[in-house]
């Protein structure tokens, strides 16, 4: 395989470059639309696949009149911080950045120093999926690893990574990373946050939480965000927009206001100070309205939950995570996932040979869904 194709059709820019469908990931072969000649409206690769949904459109659209202050100096940008505060029931302070890997990298970055870690799950996007930024923009901090079932890592997992060592030659841990929901698609309990929580303070260290999908957590979880964020002892969010609804643009929640000092500066430094920034807050104003991010969130959370129950009784597929956001993990042939492929379906298929992520956005339909399975059992009458 040509090195350069493979490389620029890689995750996540499979589906927007790419034709090959190699995983670099993995090295397999997946989500790729090749060899089909059907088109899809929607698939079920990633959530960020979906377009804008038209409360955070129609706010964009009021915002774009007139002149008002650059650099995040307007009033969108307050209304939207004011409003994450309200939610969120504390003083926190809010920066918008453009994107997941920025709010994660350079809120880490103010986390630490060089010579220290991050402690967080072995498939956390974070050691995975960001091309090393959080050790780039930390200057070296390293990225220490915890396995753990189901995405999560367990409070004496994170106690023995940080006693493992003690001397001057290691990296001294000095964050504990969380996604919320995980990478596999479960959610941290408050229960299971509140000892991490409650660990990490008691071994010195901070928490941080990459809530990419934090809105589907909520929404799977049933509780206020301050009861998983601040009240379990997190020191820092990273409130996904993108996944749930919105163009561009990232929160970064810090509740602990001594590590926002200077974050700023951070951003300004790292090209994450957007000049315009009335465009990346407006479309929150448009989602916390109403609360508009948590019915897309159910309704994401209730497709993964359709597919859940429609795959389940197909005696070739297994599910592999229990489903408790708005994706389906599943195990099924390789024939079977070419089949789907070939008709036009993009998912991944990156954990581990066969492994299927089945991911619901805020805009899949019951249809897509239905026509998703129907397929899937074509296929294995084929
Ligand atoms: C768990 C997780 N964190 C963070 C991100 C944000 O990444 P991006 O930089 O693509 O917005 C993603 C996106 O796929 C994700 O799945």
């Amino acid at each position: 395989m040509n090195c350069k194709l493979s490389l620029i059709s890689c995750w996540p820019f499979a589906g927007v470059v790419g034709r090959l469908g190699f995983n670099c990931l993995t090295g397999i072969e997946s989500m790729t639309d090749h060899q089909s000649t059907k088109t899809r409206e929607r698939h079920f690769a990633s959530d960020n696949y979906s377009g804008v949904c038209r409360e955070a459109w129609a706010a964009m659209e009021e915002a774009n009149r007139g002149h008002v202050s650059a650099y995040g100096e307007d009033q969108w940008t307050r209304r939207a911080s004011d409003m994450l505060r309200d939610l969120f029931e504390t003083d926190c302070e809010v920066f918008f950045v453009f994107n997941g890997t920025a709010a994660n990298s350079l809120s880490l970055a103010s986390m630490s120093q060089s010579y220290h870690s991050i402690l967080c799950h072995d498939y956390a996007h974070v050691e995975r999926d960001e091309c090393g930024a959080p050790e780039f923009f930390s200057n070296g901090t390293k990225v220490l690893l915890i396995p753990g079932p189901n995405g999560k890592i367990r409070p004496d997992d994170v106690e023995e990574m940080v006693k493992r060592r003690t001397d001057i030659h290691y990296p001294k841990p000095k964050v504990v990373s969380v996604t919320q929901a995980t990478e596999m698609g479960t959610c941290y309990t408050v229960e299971e946050l509140e000892a991490l929580g409650c660990r990490a303070k008691h071994l010195g260290l901070k928490m941080h939480m990459d809530g990419a999908r934090f809105a589907n957590a909520v929404a799977s979880l049933d509780l206020k965000p301050k009861e998983i964020t601040w009240q379990a002892g997190v020191d820092v969010l990273c409130f996904g927009g993108t996944k749930n609804g919105t163009p561009v643009g990232d929160a970064v929640v810090f509740f602990n206001h001594e590590l926002a000092h200077e974050f700023d500066y951070r951003c300004k430094q790292s090209g994450q100070l957007a000049s315009k920034m009335r465009y990346l807050s407006a479309p929150w104003v448009g989602m916390l309205q109403d609360n508009v991010w948590l019915k897309y969130a159910r309704h994401a959370n209730g497709m993964a939950a359709l597919m859940e129950e429609l795959l389940s009784p197909i005696n070739e597929v297994r599910i592999m995570f229990p489903r408790e956001a708005n994706s389906v993990f599943v195990e099924m042939p390789r024939h079977l996932i070419d089949y789907m492929h070939g008709q036009g379906w993009k998912f991944y298929s990156f954990i581990g040979e066969g492994g299927c992520r089945l991911m619901c956005s805020w805009d899949t339909r019951e249809e897509d869904v239905r026509a998703f399975v129907d397929d899937l059992k074509n296929g294995l009458r084929a």
